[in-house]
């Protein structure tokens, strides 16, 4: 029902390499999102990261969702595609003063402060524009994700996000402050999470944390929760498993995250809605045969999809063009001269040729939005299901 089709009639007038957005499927998405997510209290994010396609964007804002961003760019384009400024989230490592300002006089929703020098900075500049600045600490709660090693987040090792042992005296600071508002707790654990184990102990370490801090502070109120993002998708079967299982990862919350009266729980997913939906499209420039291997060369590679070569992640491969039932060995490469330029290795393909088209599934999120010129190559461009 949600399986992708390719209308390949329609490419023809398109240039590749370009990304195939399944709108119908992203639609279907963000209705399993809103209507697991129909717990009191709970808030979702879209984190804008994982892919700012305008279209993306609109639809994901029309539903009804909030925007996590990290930086001022991300910032305008989710005001563009109509996020309403309260439901958005500022996060990140090092936003510029110029950011922190800029975000101030959107009234955006809340930053999620991860430093001290930070705070000081927030605070500085909210009082020289006489405003009070919204904030949630990023706390590092220390949890493995185990997931790729550049995309888990939760470690003490990692740059993110406020030790334990300091958070105290930052709270003290917004509590004493006349311009910062201390509106809660912000978590982050990694990215492309499969197993949900790792959520569990988070909301162990939370409650743990909650208590620990209203013991330090009589009275003090934490209206705000926020868990961050990472429930993974299926890259191998994206039509056997088009929609994340969002039941399951919102009920886990529901059950050991018990909120108090009036508390909210926020959500920063990016790649589990937006994944499944896109479609890097190339053509095979050549199939080139070489010692003992048989290479399929296509006219996109790292610079319009880097996940394969930065993350050594495999994004499933489709010849959507052949119709012969014999089936191939092949290498599907790039043409960058680099050899991470590489797709997939031995993958099993219907007999392919030049001209044909290839699907790279899966790169709805952390695709488009993270293509480069390298090479001197255009950025991909778009192309929408009707
Ligand atoms: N919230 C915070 C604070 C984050 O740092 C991230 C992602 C998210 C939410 C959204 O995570 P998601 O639900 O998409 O997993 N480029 C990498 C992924 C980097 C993720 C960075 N942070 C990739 O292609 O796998």
């Amino acid at each position: 029902m949600t399986k992708t089709h390719f209308p390949t009639d329609r490419f023809e007038s398109a240039q590749t390499p370009f990304y195939y957005y399944d709108l119908h499927l992203l639609d279907e998405t963000l209705k399993a999102v809103t209507e697991y997510s129909d717990v009191p209290g709970f808030c979702v994010h879209y984190a804008v990261k994982a892919n700012a396609n305008p279209e993306v964007m609109r639809r994901i804002a029309a539903a009804g969702l909030g925007a996590d961003t990290v930086s001022i760019g991300e910032i305008h384009a989710a005001v563009t595609a109509g996020f309403p400024a309260p439901k958005i989230v500022f996060a990140g490592v090092g936003k510029t003063d110029e950011e922190i300002r800029t975000a101030l006089e959107l009234g955006i929703g809340c930053f999620n402060v991860e430093s001290e020098a930070e705070l000081d900075v927030i605070e500085e500049i909210a009082a020289s524009m006489g405003v009070k600045a919204p904030i949630a600490l990023r706390v590092n709660p220390e949890i493995d994700a185990h997931t790729h090693h550049y995309i888990t987040t939760g470690l003490a090792e990692n740059k993110f996000g406020i030790a334990r042992e300091v958070l105290p005296a930052l709270i003290k600071k917004c509590l004493e402050s006349d311009h910062l508002q201390f509106k809660g707790l912000h978590f982050h654990i990694g990215s492309q999470i499969t197993d949900l184990t790792p959520y569990k102990i988070l909301c162990e370490r939370i409650l743990e944390l909650q208590k620990e801090l209203e013991e330090k502070f009589p009275g003090l109120e934490i209206p705000n929760l926020n868990v961050g993002g990472g429930l993974g998708i299926d890259y191998d079967e994206p039509d056997e498993n088009p929609i994340p299982d969002f039941k399951t990862y919102f009920d886990l919350f529901k059950r050991y995250l018990p909120l108090k009266p009036g508390q909210k729980l926020h959500f920063e997913l990016g790649r589990a809605i937006v994944a499944q939906c896109g479609s890097l499209i190339c053509k095979v420039v050549f199939v080139k045969e070489g010692l003992g291997k048989r290479f399929v060369i296509l006219d996109g590679g790292m610079a319009a999809l880097i996940r394969p070569a930065l993350y050594q992640a495999h994004h499933k491969i489709e010849n959507i063009s052949s119709t012969s039932d014999i089936m191939e060995k092949y290498d599907v490469v790039g043409p960058i001269c680099e050899s991470s330029d590489t797709f997939g290795v031995d993958e099993i393909l219907p007999l392919t040729k030049r001209g044909d088209y290839m699907a790279l599934r899966s790169g709805g999120a952390y695709g488009e939005v993270m293509a480069s010129c390298y090479n001197c190559r255009p950025l991909p461009g778009s192309l929408y299901s009707c």
